[in-house]
């Protein structure tokens, strides 16, 4: 199966007042077109920040400080040609998160705006990312529009109402046009630029700093709407030129809404978060998510704060959705049964590290690392009594995390060599990676 999106040696950092995180050190994950992918591990080894790097939206006092995030947009009949998403501009980055990457955030009831109704929220994701389409879809409306304030009995106060009319809708087809030919051309003049600035970024000369500095300036000076339109969206009668639009968006909306299974839809449309049980502010979220059909959707815990039934509706949800609508899904859990019901492969990370990764079979079946087998040992059995198994010890401090590997004090295995030098990534099989000394180097692997 093709790569959609792989990580390098990923490294991120905190620079907190108690001192520097190490939040990553050196993730490598590797999510395939058509795949579902779960990185899972217990809180706080760094499964949020990785995909909060991969989508670049680390806050600060966080800083990506090294690697790569090579992502593969093109299809698997195209050559695999990647595009570097840390070396990427700001502009390519937005059109990249929703148009192909979508995210579903941890928590639902603080993802959602308690001031706007949950429509208007999931409608703000299809202006974002599908307004050319939308304005398209509005502009063809007015063929046929037109043609209907043209017809009908010609008394003198229909033909002044069709007169009106359709001198009304010439305007609003006009103003349509005007604001779909201004995106068009920002949007290629922001792409233009983009390009120029992803060729320079790896260029370390006075000249091309000064050349960088002078795309970024006239980036800033580009505006995605032209003067009339804003005006026009400002002023109380005129600005309902936007209702053909704002119709056909909110039949979009309804309609995806409908597939997510929310019950009566139109209504929910109107509605605030607060008024929704946490499952279905979950599917708003979902829905926003899906608004622009991304080829990847990230899901950080989806089901995290919510009641097994509800729990199982979303996974069922999300399985359905990987069938019919999304390419791959990057599935982040701690709960190892979520896994094995929805996922394909599945990386194990650990204070900042990937330890292993394989098919969820084999994970399951024969894990190698001796964090793996320490937490599907802690996992309660149907027959037990007693005490559980737990893996002594505790999670590091990421301010001063252990020296070489990371798992090194709760080892049982420990040798003198894990506690100097990280072990490298090591293929058992062609599916099967393991970063642990206790396993001979068969080959290297990058990502
Ligand atoms: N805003 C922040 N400030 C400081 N440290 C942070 C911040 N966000 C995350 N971290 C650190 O990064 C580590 C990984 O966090 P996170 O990725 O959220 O864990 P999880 O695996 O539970 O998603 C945590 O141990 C935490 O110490
Ligand atoms: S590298 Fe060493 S300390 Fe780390 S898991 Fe393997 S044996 Fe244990
Ligand atoms: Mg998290």
């Amino acid at each position: 199966m093709d790569k959609l999106i792989e990580t390098k040696n990923l490294y991120t950092n905190f620079y907190t007042f108690e001192g520097v995180v190490k939040a990553l050190n050196g993730v490598g994950i590797v999510v395939r077109r058509g795949e579902t992918y779960a990185l899972v591990g217990e809180s706080g080894c760094g499964k949020s920040v990785t995909v909060r790097s991969m989508m670049r939206i680390i806050r600060s006092p966080g800083r990506i400080m090294d690697g790569s995030i090579l992502f593969f947009p093109g299809n698997q009949t195209d050559k695999q040609e990647s595009i570097d998403l840390l070396r990427c501009s700001e502009f390519f980055m937005q059109k990249t998160r929703g148009n192909d990457i979508s995210m579903i955030f941890q928590e639902a009831g603080t993802a959602l705006n308690p001031v706007f109704t949950v429509g208007s929220q999931v409608a703000e994701s299809f202006v974002l990312h599908r307004k050319r389409e939308m304005l398209s879809e509005a502009i063809n409306g007015f063929g046929a529009a037109g043609v209907k304030a043209g017809q009908g009995n010609s008394t003198p106060g229909s033909r002044k109402k069709n007169f009106f009319s359709r001198t009304w809708q010439k305007w609003q087809l006009a103003l349509f046009k005007r604001e779909l030919a201004f995106l068009e051309q920002y949007e290629s003049r922001m792409n233009e630029i983009g390009k120029q600035l992803y060729e320079l970024e790896e260029k370390s000369s006075a000249e091309a700093a000064e050349n960088r500095l002078i795309l970024h300036k006239k980036q800033e000076k580009l505006t995605r709407s032209d003067f009339l339109v804003v005006l026009m969206r400002k002023l109380p009668f005129l600005k309902t030129y936007r209702k053909p639009l704002e119709k056909i968006i909110q039949a979009q909306v309804i309609s995806l809404l409908t597939k997510l299974g929310i019950p009566n839809p139109d209504n929910v449309f109107h509605r605030y978060p607060h008024e929704l049980s946490g499952g279905m502010q979950q599917r708003i979220i979902i829905a926003i998510a899906l608004a622009c059909n991304p080829i990847l959707l990230i899901a950080d815990e989806p089901t995290s704060n919510l009641d097994v039934t509800i729990q199982a509706q979303i996974l069922d949800l999300i399985k359905k959705l990987k069938t019919t609508q999304i390419a791959s899904v990057l599935f982040i859990t701690h709960d190892l049964g979520v896994v094995a019901e929805i996922c394909d492969r599945v990386s194990v990370m650990y204070a900042g590290d990937v330890m292993e990764t394989g098919s969820v079979q084999t994970i399951f079946s024969h894990p190698l690392h001796p964090y793996t087998k320490g937490l599907l040992h802690s996992l309660p059995k149907m027959n037990q009594t007693g005490v559980l198994d737990t893996i002594p010890g505790h999670v590091p401090n990421l301010i001063a995390p252990p020296a070489g590997c990371r798992f090194h004090p709760r080892c049982p295995h420990v040798m003198d060599i894990c506690t100097r030098v990280k072990p490298p990534v090591v293929f058992f099989s062609s599916e099967h990676s393991v970063s642990c000394y206790l396993y001979p180097q068969k080959e290297s692997y990058g990502g």
